[in-house]
């Protein structure tokens, strides 16, 4: 179970309880569910038109996770992630704050996705 809270300066917050079994959702999925107007395209991780930025709400640790090359390349065009920034996500095992948001899975953790 996660909170997610969508956060944009042009919209209300809106806070959605990812419930259990959810986890196979994208972002992009529950925001569209829940009418919340995150930009998209393609949607599959290639045009880079659902960028988002994700943080913990609560300063907990975040869990890492290993971007897929696709999305690596798409975070890098965009001048969200150097090559730099990749390595080090990788080598630590820590999450991106850049994520595409179709291609991003609901975890169990409360996170804020600022669009
Ligand atoms: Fe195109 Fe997500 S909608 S990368």
């Amino acid at each position: 179970m996660a909170l997610v809270t969508f956060s944009n300066p042009d919209h209300k917050d809106k806070t959605i309880y990812a419930v259990a079994g959810s986890h196979t959702e994208t972002i992009l999925k529950i925001a569209k569910e829940n009418k919340i107007p995150v930009q998209f395209d393609c949607q599959d991780g290639e045009c880079g038109h659902c960028l988002v930025r994700v943080t913990s709400v609560d300063d907990k640790e975040r869990m890492g996770y290993h971007l897929t090359e696709k999305e690596r390349t798409v975070l890098k065009d965009l001048g969200k992630l150097s090559q730099d920034d990749i390595e080090r996500l990788m080598v630590e095992d820590l999450p991106s704050e850049w994520r595409l948001a179709c291609q991003m899975i609901v975890r169990d953790e409360d996170i804020l996705v600022e669009y």
